[in-house]
């Protein structure tokens, strides 16, 4: 391997995350735990001593461009950083990465990326620096405790893996079994959050709300136990959480949604497909009317509930008619936002080998069509909220002086004009107009923080 040009003893580093939100997540923790060993962030990424390229294994798309993207870092002097393939690539692939790409120095897996600190030292002396152990310790307890945060919304990673096996799907395999954290852990992290200025915690899972454990007294608890647990944490104002699945959707949960103030009336639903068919082909264990179901509990639990859901279409086998009921779905379920997807073969998955695959063609036309209708009904959702007053958490400054950007309980972008105010701030805002990404709000009153 062909290591000469890079740092062995790297100063600085830039991390590059390219998944979900737990993705980023573990990229937050590795930087934290970088910098606890002294390293600083490099100020501009290109001159970083050592790059972290926190990988997504979920579509053939996103592996394509962490490769591209390794081939980038050789500058053209012919030096290079340190580089390490951390996420769900370098789970799925291992030291096979070395070999197609030569100058990545370390592979590090999701749940190895505590030990990077003694990788960097192998890598820097030369050695084999590949971990992708699923070690039956959790990485959380090894991994410093959580600094001064810049920005007052966090993630906060509750629960990890998936025992779903959808068979499209190889998060099971990336990243695991379920296993939830501790209620102690969480909670402990979450206030530690808060003490360094988070006003808003989105807990994260792959499955978040199949979380379970056990509270400080014995007693079992589901993600409604938890969350409430965390509303009584006096300055965090704001708790959100991503991804539920239909299936843990537990009434508690969706009680929660009726009477905790601070859970927001915000809900990630996916539900992948309209047909009954695909979805049994998919091994989703829901049908598209038990989803439907579920949906109009919590409406009934939480008017204003703003909802948001993924779809793959394309799945092999789907015939035009199977995806018109996709197009039916979206119609009766009437999301805030969505994302939406072109059903991606991934080795390994049952799916990759089923027979019917779905020409490119027909796919883009699909999507075109579903994305299409899902925009209107985002710009219905967002027009529908002119005229309303409403909170929100200042996140970060806007593009004109003076102009800051805050979310709505309902997860909208908000653009206001008030140079007076700080960044973690909430404010009442009156919504004045909508666009199909943002809105614009002016202040109602300065709400006591
Ligand atoms: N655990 C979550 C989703 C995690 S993956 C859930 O079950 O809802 C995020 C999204 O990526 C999925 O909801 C699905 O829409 C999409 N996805 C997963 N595998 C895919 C594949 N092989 N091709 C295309 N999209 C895929
Ligand atoms: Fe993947 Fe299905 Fe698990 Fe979601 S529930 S992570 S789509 S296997
Ligand atoms: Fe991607 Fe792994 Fe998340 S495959 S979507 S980074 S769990």
């Amino acid at each position: 391997m062909n290591r000469n040009d890079a740092p062995k003893t790297p100063a600085t580093f830039h991390v590059k995350s390219f998944g979900c939100q737990m993705n980023v997540y573990d990229g937050e923790r590795m930087a934290e735990m970088l910098g606890t060993q002294g390293m600083t962030v490099a100020a501009d990424g290109s001159e970083a001593d050592l790059v972290i390229l926190n990988t997504c294994h979920i579509r053939e798309k996103a592996v394509d461009k962490v490769y591209s993207d390794i081939g980038r870092l050789t500058r053209e002097d012919g030096t290079r950083p340190m580089i390490a393939v951390a996420g769900c690539v370098a789970q799925a692939e291992g030291s096979e990465i070395q070999r197609r790409a030569r100058s990545v120095d370390i592979v590090v897996g999701p749940q190895a990326y505590h030990r990077l600190p003694d990788l960097i030292d192998k890598a820097g002396r030369g050695e084999d620096a590949v971990d992708t152990d699923m070690p039956l310790a959790s990485k959380f307890g090894a991994l410093p405790a959580r600094t001064k945060q810049a920005r007052p919304t966090a993630f906060l990673t509750i629960m990890e893996g998936c025992d779903k096996f959808c068979t499209y799907c190889v998060v099971p395999y990336t990243r695991g079994a379920e296993i939830s954290r501790s209620w102690s852990a969480i909670i402990d992290e979450a206030k530690a959050l808060v003490d360094g200025g988070v006003r808003e915690i989105t807990l994260l899972g792959q499955n978040v709300n199949a979380w379970t454990g056990e509270d400080d007294k014995g007693r079992k608890q589901g993600m409604d136990g938890l969350a409430r647990e965390l509303a009584r944490i006096p300055d965090l104002k704001r708790i959100r959480y991503t991804t539920s699945h239909p299936n843990d959707m537990s009434d508690g949960l969706i009680a929660a949604h009726g009477d905790e103030p601070k859970l927001m009336p915000f809900l990630h639903l996916p539900v992948q497909s309209g047909n009954n068919r695909i979805l049994k082909a998919m091994n989703r264990s829901h049908s598209a009317e038990s989803y439907l179901r579920i949906i109009e509990r919590v409406r009934e639990m939480r008017p204003d509930i703003a909802l948001s859901g993924d779809f793959i279409v394309g799945f092999p086998g789907e015939t035009d008619a199977e995806f018109e009921d996709t197009l039916k779905i979206v119609e009766q379920a009437r999301y805030a936002q969505c994302y939406s997807f072109k059903y991606s073969p991934r080795p390994g998955t049952p799916a990759a080998d089923m027979d019917h695959q779905i020409p490119a063609a027909v796919m883009d036309d699909r999507l075109a069509r579903l994305q299409a209708l899902i925009n209107r009904h985002q710009v219905e959702f967002n027009s529908a909220t002119v005229g309303r007053t409403t909170d929100i958490l200042l996140e970060r400054k806007g593009r004109y002086p003076g102009q800051v950007i805050g979310k709505s309980p309902w997860l909208q972008s908000v653009v206001v004009t008030a140079p007076e105010l700080s960044i973690g701030d909430m404010v009442e805002v009156d919504i004045i107009s909508a666009g199909p990404n943002s809105l614009a709000g002016e202040i109602s009153r300065r709400k006591a923080a």
